[in-house]
């Protein structure tokens, strides 16, 4: 809880707003004056009183309260001292009451946000650059809904253009069902790192795969087949990153599905008078903006990546009736978003406002960690067994007798993967290593996780307690328990900065705390009863919020590690 914030708004000081008192507010040179001080100098002109009277009038005025439990006039400073039992009461009582809710809220009750994420390419590798997007999508996906939007999460399928036309044409010369079948996207990849390789001394395959294409494009039974059988088989192997990452879309309407639905777009542009031509191409220009022209058709009439965008954002407004639409994507996009929002808006539509281009950095890896394939990919799907099998061997290294050692390390090992994508600041450019998303000590999941499975422990032994008074408090428990508290404003902060790397910054700082209170203080064996059930109760506390907290990240939390 900011306690500067809620005295500020709590006092009424004539032409002062309580943004300048807050900023006013300072420490008192000693505790026992109070916890926060008001120096009243700087009122004296306004009041046209001295700050030692406008001191003591303040005081008189404000009422103690559960969380103000003492104010004073000292020498024209007003001070307060806060009731920190009441807030420690008040903070466990919500968590232990709330369990799973705890950090939830309704403030989105009756709003739609739209979350396109993940959107991979079919039959194209997921590769360690769709981890962000995936991971930052999912979590924004739970965090919107936790705070009672409706959230839909869409998997804006790459799979339209000429790719597919170059597949069938690979797939005809050189592929048979059998390996395609057991090789899944690796196997079309090949295909397509062949196709690419020899077109490059047989120029005529390209025009066999525009031919292929456009087959596709006019309903061939033959080449729709394949290309459906290419989507399915894209989407089966998939589903097993997705289904490790506990990530869910409510729509898989990708790039072909707005085939039939570009012309109104480009109609409308044409009627605004907002197409020109330049070289044979329909462009939206908008050199007034500082930009590259926007192209809508190229010379042969066919769209764009941005023109199905266009389609696909109409699509979302008619469709959800979003009150935001957001995009998790690289911010090597950036100027396609920028592009397409501001063509939008110059076509008139209010609601272009409410296009959001979440950008996020570049996640590599560390140099010689792991270099798969040829075509220099590094397929997702390896990057989380490799650290699934890592944590197995250091949990089997730290604990040989403990039970489900592989469930453990699934959890530990995905959630390290996940984590590693999150903990930053979305923007910064990341470079995955095993062994720092993998450490103990570090500011890592699986911190987190080691101190639930103690408080777990914890727990286990002193038990849950059904009640509890509050004891004389030290230090480390109230710095957790405000930890504790800065929850349900977090999960705010994260949804309108769409940024879960609060929500994984709190879960290390409250980590770090209670670990803190569990060196510093005993809990099974404190100095007396009443303590001993604060300090269980405590800790009980600290477990819910980490959970919440996690599974907002979409990571889950061993018993016992
Ligand atoms: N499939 C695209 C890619 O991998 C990302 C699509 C993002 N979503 C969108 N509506 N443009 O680059």
């Amino acid at each position: 809880m900011d306690y500067k914030k809620y005295i500020a708004e709590k006092l009424q000081i004539e032409g002062v707003s309580s943004d300048e008192i807050y900023d006013l507010l300072a420490l008192p040179p000693n505790t026992e004056m109070g916890d926060y001080a008001l120096p009243c100098f700087k009122f004296a002109k306004i009041l046209r009183k001295s700050p030692v009277m406008i001191a003591e009038s303040l005081k008189d005025a404000v009422t103690t309260d559960e969380v103000i439990s003492e104010v004073s006039a000292v020498n024209g400073y007003l001070n307060f001292k806060i009731n920190k039992d009441g807030f420690v009461r008040a903070t466990l009582d919500k968590i232990l009451s709330q369990k799973e809710k705890y950090g939830a809220d309704n403030i989105g009750a009756g709003k739609t946000v739209c979350i396109d994420y993940s959107s991979i390419n079919i039959a194209k590798p997921f590769h360690i650059g769709h981890l962000s997007t995936t991971v930052l999508g999912g979590a924004l996906y739970r965090i919107f809904n936790y705070l009672g939007y409706q959230a839909v999460g869409i998997n804006h399928l790459g799979d339209y253009g000429t790719q597919f036309g170059k597949l069938i044409s690979a797939y005809k010369r050189w592929g048979d069902k059998e390996t395609i079948e057991k090789g899944g996207i690796r196997a079309l990849n090949e295909l397509y790192v062949r196709f690419h390789k020899e077109a490059e001394i047989h120029p005529e395959y390209d025009d066999e795969a525009r031919a292929y294409f456009k087959k596709i494009e006019q309903g061939d039974e033959e080449c729709l087949a394949l290309f459906h059988w290419f989507k399915d088989l894209t989407l089966k192997d998939v589903q097993k990153i997705y289904d490790m990452l506990d990530i869910h879309f409510d729509s898989y309407a990708g790039e072909s599905f707005y085939s039939d639905k570009m012309q109104p777009i480009v109609d409308e542009l044409k009627d605004k008078g907002l197409l020109t031509e330049s070289r044979g191409a329909q462009v939206v220009d908008l050199e007034e903006y500082g930009m590259p022209p926007c192209i809508i058709l190229k010379s042969d009439g066919s769209s764009l990546y941005a023109t199905r965008d266009m389609a696909a954002a109409q699509y979302r407004k008619t469709t959800y009736d979003f009150d935001k639409c957001l995009y998790v994507v690289a911010y090597q996009q950036n100027l396609h978003f920028k592009q397409f929002f501001k063509v939008l808006e110059m076509m008139g539509k209010d609601w272009a406002k409410d296009l959001v281009h979440v950008a996020y950095g570049m996640v590599s890896l560390e140099e010689g960690v792991m270099s798969t394939r040829k075509g220099n990919v590094v397929f997702l799907e390896d990057v989380i067994n490799k650290c699934i099998e890592k944590a197995y061997t250091i949990i089997d290294e730290k604990n040989p007798d403990l039970e489900n050692k592989e469930e453990v390390a699934k959890k530990v090992g995905v959630g390290a993967v996940i984590f590693g994508a999150l903990y930053n600041n979305k923007i910064k450019d990341i470079v995955f290593s095993y062994d720092k998303v993998l450490n103990f000590d570090g500011e890592t999941s699986v911190y987190v996780q080691y101190t639930c499975a103690r408080a777990n422990s914890v727990l286990q032994k002193g038990g849950a307690p059904e009640s509890f008074e509050i004891p004389t408090l030290c230090s480390q428990e109230i710095e957790l328990v405000k930890a504790l508290a800065t929850f349900p404003d977090t999960v705010k902060a994260a949804a309108e900065k769409y940024e879960p790397s609060f929500i994984a910054r709190f879960a290390v700082d409250v980590s770090q705390k209670f670990n803190k209170f569990y060196f510093d203080c005993k809990i099974l064996s404190a100095e007396d009863e009443t303590t001993k059930k604060f300090r269980l109760a405590l800790t009980n506390a600290t477990l819910q919020a980490l959970t919440n907290a996690f599974a907002l990240l979409g990571i889950g939390i061993p018993d016992k590690m």
